[in-house]
């Protein structure tokens, strides 16, 4: 006998009483059964996985028994359940529900393979996006069993609890592996993905603050057997090397020792060469003055395997922790980044100041507090505004972390006055004066 489902109306995906079938579609499936508690919950995936294989954690069983599945098995809790690495890549997973709470599910399934298909009354616009790029297949209907039947796995995510559990075990009734409840779809970041041989891992480490790592990057570092390391990488995530990896110091510190960049390239290859996962441990992004396409090269000519794994990069990240966005729309329609470590006029700059001082983009100035001053001056002698407000931000991101105000004019001055010192980027432009009270 059937009875009513307490799902309301309007979710997604909507619940019509049973028998009930939509004109012209196939009947909708009957979730007025209560599923059992801890049916079907996700688990940790193994990170040692091939490519495609997404996490299912705890998969009971129809007769209640643990077998031993294709995938992995990553432990048995004695409850009918057991974690397996399920294959999803080119298979069919059908997530029932396209509303906020099943972006994740269907970004982290995408993200392992999977043949997604989403079957909502109301989707969510970031579901209906991915529809329209052809990324997912997405029906505006009530879930059918026709629907269950054709999946590898049924996703529940319709954000009411006691529809998920209907859902689940109307799918599971259908035969078909079910993810619900709390369980999620592992989400590991491709990096992490183990390959035979040595291979170079360069990863950026954003400006200092170790929270600003990517979740890649933090993976990377976890992996790693050697890390290579910058002075301005974020150094506090060294403490989640796992035990035994060696730690290489390679700091440049300015007129101060400093590892050869042919070395570096030598370290990376050698290690990688013996079999070693090696990080390239950077601050900011390794690809914005951080020689990574040197070493990507030296890797490459080598014939070692290269990941990139892109970090926030000091010249966006430090004016913002600074409270300087680089671009506001009524204020500019862009910004320019440049290194001013050789000042405007040596023979070995090629940049062309006087274009820069014409923009009227936000300038980002890098590794240039020696050559502030002429900067400045040459910035003016070409048109610039005096009055042009500009900031400088040293040590972002770390508990150091200086500002300074002023103008294009005053603004060499005020930083060698208040004893700012490397690293520090330099922001001229309007939005260097920013405050987020005025609207004006
Ligand atoms: C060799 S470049 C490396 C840039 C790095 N790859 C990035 O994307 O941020 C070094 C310069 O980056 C800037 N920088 C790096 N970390 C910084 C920080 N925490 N605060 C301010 N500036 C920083 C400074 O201009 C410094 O001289």
């Amino acid at each position: 006998m059937r009875s009513s489902c307490p799902a309301r109306q309007g979710r997604s995906p909507s619940w019509s009483p049973p028998g009930r079938p939509v004109p012209g579609r196939a009947e909708p499936v009957d979730v007025t059964r209560p599923v059992a508690p801890g049916k079907a919950t996700g688990g940790r995936r193994d990170p040692r996985d091939a490519a495609g294989s997404t996490a299912v954690g705890r998969h009971q069983q129809q007769d209640g028994s643990t077998v031993p599945a294709g995938g992995e098995i990553g432990g048995s809790t004695g409850t009918g359940t057991l974690t397996v690495d399920l294959p999803v890549r080119g298979r069919p997973v059908l997530v029932a529900g396209g509303g906020p709470p099943a972006l994740g599910r269907i970004a982290a399934l995408r993200a392992a393979g999977a043949l997604v298909t989403v079957v909502s009354t109301h989707p969510a616009d970031a579901v209906t996006d991915l529809a329209d790029r052809g990324l997912i297949t997405l029906h505006r209907r009530e879930i059918t069993d026709a629907d269950l039947r054709e999946a590898l796995l049924v996703v529940t995510a319709t954000g009411d609890p006691e529809l998920d559990a209907g859902l689940a075990e109307a799918a599971e009734r259908a035969g078909r592996l079910t993810l619900s409840g709390s369980g999620a779809v592992a989400v590991e970041p491709a990096v992490e993905r183990r390959v035979s041989g040595g291979r170079v891992v360069l990863v950026g480490g954003g400006p200092g603050d170790p929270g600003l790592i990517t979740v890649a990057g933090m993976a990377a570092v976890a992996e790693a057997d050697v890390l290579v390391v910058d002075r301005l990488a974020p150094l506090a995530v060294l403490q989640r090397a796992r035990d035994g990896a060696q730690i290489i110091d390679v700091s440049k510190i300015p007129h101060g020792p400093s590892t050869s960049q042919d070395e570096i390239n030598r370290l990376l290859v050698t290690h990688a060469r013996a079999g070693r996962t090696v990080v390239r441990l950077k601050g900011g992004d390794n690809f914005v003055f951080g020689r990574g396409g040197e070493e990507w090269q030296a890797c490459e000519a080598a014939g070692i395997d290269v990941r990139i794994v892109p970090g926030v990069s000091s010249a966006t990240a430090a004016p913002a922790l600074a409270g300087i966005p680089v671009t506001h729309r009524t204020l500019n329609q862009g910004y320019t980044v440049v290194t001013a470590h050789v000042p405007p006029g040596d023979p070995r700059s090629t940049l062309d100041w006087a274009a820069l001082a014409r923009t009227g983009t936000a300038l980002v100035l890098m590794m240039g507090l020696k050559t502030l001053p002429e900067v400045c001056s040459t910035l003016i002698g070409h048109g610039l505004d005096p009055a042009t407000p500009a900031a400088t931000v040293a040590d972002a991101g770390l508990p150091s972390q200086r500002r300074v105000v002023g103008t294009v004019a005053d603004i060499a001055d005020r930083t060698r006055e208040a004893g700012l010192k490397a690293p520090a980027v330099t922001v001229i432009g309007s939005v260097a004066a920013f405050d987020p009270r005025r609207t004006d």
